[in-house]
């Protein structure tokens, strides 16, 4: 049986779409900043070096929480887990593959790269040249369910992430300072939390499973919250992808010493 716009049942329309507007468009800057994103981070991830500035105390969310003996000794906060990595394995591999789960599994991130990457479909109103469609209710697809739970390990990394920035506010030699790079961190860390919370998932968790919400009435405001939050998801989910890049990439100048850390307190 064909599946599809070629179903039985639907209008026979030999045209792919109707659409006359640039719909490529949106699908292709989508691949090419995707593509870019996910290259930069592998190379980063694997690279092992330039991660932490020391007198600085800035650690990039790339290798967060960094808890293999092949770290820095001053990078490590939460102890030493592991023996020493070899090459390419990168220092925060106890954290990467929950933070790659939640992302790909992103209803946000899904349309996206459903549409740049396997064209499924590619735009609103232009058929797939797939010849099957089974949505996510197979594997490997039906593995995207478990986008709560990854949620849930997302607020616990979070959780370390801010650790982060307040260590950046404690630098070497000093109870308190800080200075440009503890400013990015800081604004990352803001937006990973507006992400994590703008999610889906939350809201559901929050405002879902409720007969009504009249007694519940801390459950209804903070729905309302992470509604509003909601509504900014998209933007929240490629704001918070060029964050992380320019954080680990100011970390990166500054622990390699091409750039000194402008500093506003010590
Ligand atoms: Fe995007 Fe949950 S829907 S993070």
């Amino acid at each position: 049986m064909k599946n599809g716009t070629a179903a039985p049942g639907r209008a026979s329309i030999p045209e792919r779409t109707l659409r006359t507007d640039n719909w490529r468009k949106a699908p292709i800057i989508t691949f090419i900043l995707l593509s870019g994103w996910v290259l930069y981070a592998f190379l980063r991830t694997v690279w092992q070096a330039a991660y932490f500035a020391g007198p600085e105390h800035y650690l990039s969310p790339f290798y967060s929480p960094c808890v293999t003996a092949s770290c820095t000794p001053e990078a490590r906060d939460f102890g030493t887990w592991f023996g020493h990595f070899p090459a390419l394995i990168p220092f925060a591999i106890v954290t990467l593959p929950f933070l790659l789960g939640f992302r790909l599994t992103c209803y946000y991130y899904r349309r996206s790269y459903y549409r740049a990457f396997w064209q499924s479909p590619p735009a609103c109103g232009v058929a797939e040249p797939h010849a099957g469609y089974s949505g996510e209710t197979k594997f490997p697809l039906i593995v995207q369910n478990l986008h709560r739970y990854f949620w849930l390990a997302a607020g616990l990394i979070s959780i370390i992430n801010t650790w982060d920035v307040v260590q950046a506010f404690r630098p070497a030699g000093h109870s308190f300072g800080f200075g440009l790079g503890t400013m990015i961190m800081l604004i990352n860390v803001v937006l990973l939390w507006a992400y994590t919370i703008s999610c889906h998932s939350c809201r559901h968790i929050i405002g879902g499973k409720l007969r009504n919400f009249s007694r519940h009435p801390f459950r209804y405001k903070m729905w309302g919250v992470v509604s509003k939050l909601n509504a900014k998801h998209m933007e929240l989910a490629w704001t918070t992808l060029a964050t992380l890049l320019l954080t680990d990439l100011y970390v990166a100048l500054v622990a390699s010493n091409t750039i000194s850390d402008l500093r506003f307190i010590n």
